[in-house]
């Protein structure tokens, strides 16, 4: 499948990933879809163990997912197996025979199209930059090791090749080919993270996953490598997902955000729609806790927390994302849909 102008660059669809922890199921991620579009900045916003970093991993193939689909440019990366087990089972049970062979086809088809896509070298396109650089960085290799890794498993032999490749990626994030030789621990974190840009950006991938690439850093730095990843962007024309559990990051950067909480999206729309039409109440009580320069209005400020159990939302039945105004969707029930869509078009 070949892909048109404006089609998004990655598709997820219902994804999931649990975990068994003893007996019990963590549902890290249940259920999130969206898309993201070529050239944008996508941002992913939600507290500690909300399941930003498993739903990253999950997209760049690092977990089987539980459940739901992943394209990427296009073309299947990735199915939930377990979950499409569970649904041939319920309809054997059921009797239903012919859904059940059905829903076998397509779990086979839909296996070996992940599959030929994997092979096919696409993964390459799609590289993470991880949360914490110091973990990410393998102590004992050198930068040149580093950042050579990747692209040797992509299929790079030529020594010359190799060594020119990783000069220029280290170049490209200000920092030096002399470097090279160096072990991560010789490092400021800012230029640790730096490294780690590095290794993602050498396979030229089109979209790269930040992981809360900042929040390890001194805010002296902080700016720094947020201006390099946007100076990259704009240099590779790279369509980025920007991750991180602060809202006040992910503002000026994103062009859209999604907001997570408990392993779904409570949340997405354009950034500037975000701020100024929070329609959740967990976003509102994140929008409430960003400090504003102005000690008239924080000292009068009501800082809003968010209990999901007395949240509005829900109205009783099941929450779904629903689309309240055009690009702007809330989970929420058909009845508190219906007052936030109302609320909308009075403005
Ligand atoms: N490999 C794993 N095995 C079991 N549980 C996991 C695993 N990875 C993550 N979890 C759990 O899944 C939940 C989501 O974790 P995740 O790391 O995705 O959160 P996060 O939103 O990235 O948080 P943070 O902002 O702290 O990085 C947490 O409860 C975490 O403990
Ligand atoms: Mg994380």
């Amino acid at each position: 499948m070949t892909q048109g102008p404006g089609e998004p660059i990655l598709k997820v669809e219902h994804l999931k990933q649990y975990f068994k922890t003893g007996r019990a199921e963590l549902k890290a991620v249940d259920g999130i879809s969206f898309e993201v579009r070529r050239g944008e900045v996508f941002g992913i916003v939600g507290e500690s163990g909300c399941g930003k970093t498993t739903a990253a991993r999950s997209i760049i193939g690092l977990y089987d997912i539980t459940g739901g689909d992943i394209w990427f440019k296009g073309r299947r990366i990735a199915t939930g197996i377990p979950d499409m087990k569970k649904r041939i089972k319920r309809a054997q049970k059921a009797g239903s025979r012919a859904e059940a062979a059905l829903l076998s086809e397509t779990l086979r088809k839909n296996i070996e199209e992940a599959r030929t896509s994997k092979r096919s070298g696409i993964m390459t396109g799609m590289q993470m930059v991880f949360q914490d650089p110091v973990a990410s960085l393998n102590p004992r290799m050198t930068v040149r090791e580093i950042i050579a890794e990747g692209l040797i498993i992509s299929g790079m032999r030529g020594k010359e090749e190799i060594s020119l490749a990783v000069a220029s990626a280290l170049e490209q994030v200000g920092l030096l080919a002399e470097h090279a030789g160096r072990y991560p621990h010789e490092f400021s974190g800012g230029q640790r993270q730096r490294i780690g840009i590095a290794r993602a950006i050498a396979l030229k991938p089109e979209l790269i996953i930040a992981d809360e690439p900042i929040s390890a850093l001194d805010v002296s730095v902080q700016a720094q490598v947020i201006n390099l990843l946007n100076e990259l962007r704009r240099q590779m024309g790279l369509t980025l997902i920007f991750i991180s559990h602060d809202l006040s990051v992910v503002k000026y950067f994103s062009d859209r955000i999604a907001v997570m909480y408990g392993g779904k999206i409570v949340e997405l729309a354009e950034a500037r729609e975000l701020f100024s039409r929070p329609a959740h109440p967990y976003t509102r009580a994140l929008l409430s806790s960003i400090p504003l320069p102005d000690p008239y209005y924080e000292k009068r400020k009501q800082r809003l927390t968010y209990n999901p159990v007395s949240g509005r939302g829900c109205g009783g039945e099941p929450p779904q994302l629903r689309e309240i105004f055009p690009g702007h969707y809330v989970s929420c029930g058909r009845a508190e849909y219906e007052r936030l869509a109302a609320a909308g078009a009075e403005k």
